[in-house]
């Protein structure tokens, strides 16, 4: 018999060495990222105010493996796609190949205020990174994600990819364009928050932005002193946080309000938060909103959450539990 023979193939195509994958660029590496809620302090925190955000369990993830062709993206998708490629590419120095294979598979509904362009753009640049067994820092991938979020919606905060990033709970302030501060926030078990979905706003997180801008500019004194309440309420969560205070529901209640005083809840999220208010619960908008029509995820609390149930299937809204706290972007597949 010949050494030829004696080899066992099946083991030599399952055990090929990453050098040798990398040589004939067969790797293929999956990366997810976390969506997130806004707990408090949405909007005001990109000017400057502080905002708290976790990250849930719902991840958004990429396979990237060589190939041309990305899977069911829409043009504008393609586009943005392409615009984060490059701006990866950039940070690695030198022009790598585009010829990527990339493949998305999300459980965070798109534009809905629960981080969907924030996970894609940091599992992205993770992927990349780790395709080409580029140093993986979160720092990195957070400043790539940053860019790219920019791209979407114009004037971000940025706390939506550092949260992603870095998972958890994060206290997060934008002091200038170039620095944030953020600091991981250790949390007693925290108590169950279910999210409905409104539906998703007609506007964009960038329109939203805008809104407020200009909302801003017409009445300075107004709008400061509603961010300035809001920064109180995010300081009522952190003592929530730390066991100091207890009244969650009436952390939330204060903060649609502030919310709505702002102008990005629509009228039919206000009444169904009424109608929320009314059974004993209580609700509140997360991320950027919307006025048209939906305003997103709300999320939503109540002492007895068989209440909140009921309410739901009554109205046909649909209502899922959520996880907070969950570790940022990581590798599945390497
Ligand atoms: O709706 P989302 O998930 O895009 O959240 C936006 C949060 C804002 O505070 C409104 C904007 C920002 O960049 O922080």
């Amino acid at each position: 018999m010949s050494s030829r023979e004696n080899i066992d193939f099946r083991i030599i195509s399952v055990f090929i060495p990453k050098e040798i994958k990398n040589l004939l660029m067969l790797r293929k590496v999956k990366v997810s990222a976390p969506g997130k809620i806004i707990l408090s302090g949405e909007h005001a925190v990109v000017y400057g105010y502080p905002a708290i955000l976790a990250a849930i369990d719902r991840r958004l993830s990429i396979e990237v493996s060589k190939g041309k062709k990305s899977e069911n993206l829409s043009l504008e998708g393609k586009k943005l796609l392409e615009f984060a490629l490059n701006e990866i590419n950039k940070d690695l120095g030198k022009k790598r190949t585009t010829s990527y294979q990339i493949k998305i598979d999300s459980q965070i509904p798109i534009g809905c205020g629960m981080g969907s362009s924030a996970a894609f753009a940091v599992a992205l640049a993770a992927a990349v990174l780790c395709y080409y067994d580029e140093p993986w820092g979160l720092e990195r991938i957070n400043k790539i994600a940053y860019e790219i979020e920019k791209k979407q919606h114009g004037n971000p905060s940025g706390g939506d990819n550092t949260i992603s990033t870095y998972g958890g709970f994060l206290l997060y302030r934008k002091e200038t364009e170039t620095f944030k501060v953020f600091s991981s926030l250790k949390t007693q078990v925290f108590p169950s928050l279910f999210l409905i979905n409104s539906g998703k706003p007609i506007e964009t997180t960038g329109e939203m932005v805008d809104k407020v801008k200009r909302f801003r500019l017409k009445f300075p004194n107004k709008v400061e002193k509603i961010f300035e309440e809001m920064e109180q309420v995010t300081r009522g969560f952190l003592r929530f946080l730390s066991k100091e205070e207890s009244n969650l529901g009436e952390l939330i209640k204060t903060n649609e309000e502030l919310l709505e005083a702002l102008g990005v809840v629509s009228e039919r999220t206000m009444n169904l938060i009424q109608k929320i208010e009314k059974i004993g619960g209580s609700a509140k908008i997360s991320g950027a909103g919307g006025t048209k029509d939906n305003s997103g995820i709300i999320i939503t609390y109540h002492p007895d959450q068989e209440k909140l149930f009921s309410f739901a299937k009554k109205e046909s809204l649909d209502i899922f539990r959520v996880k907070l706290g969950e570790k940022g972007v990581r590798i599945e597949k390497h």
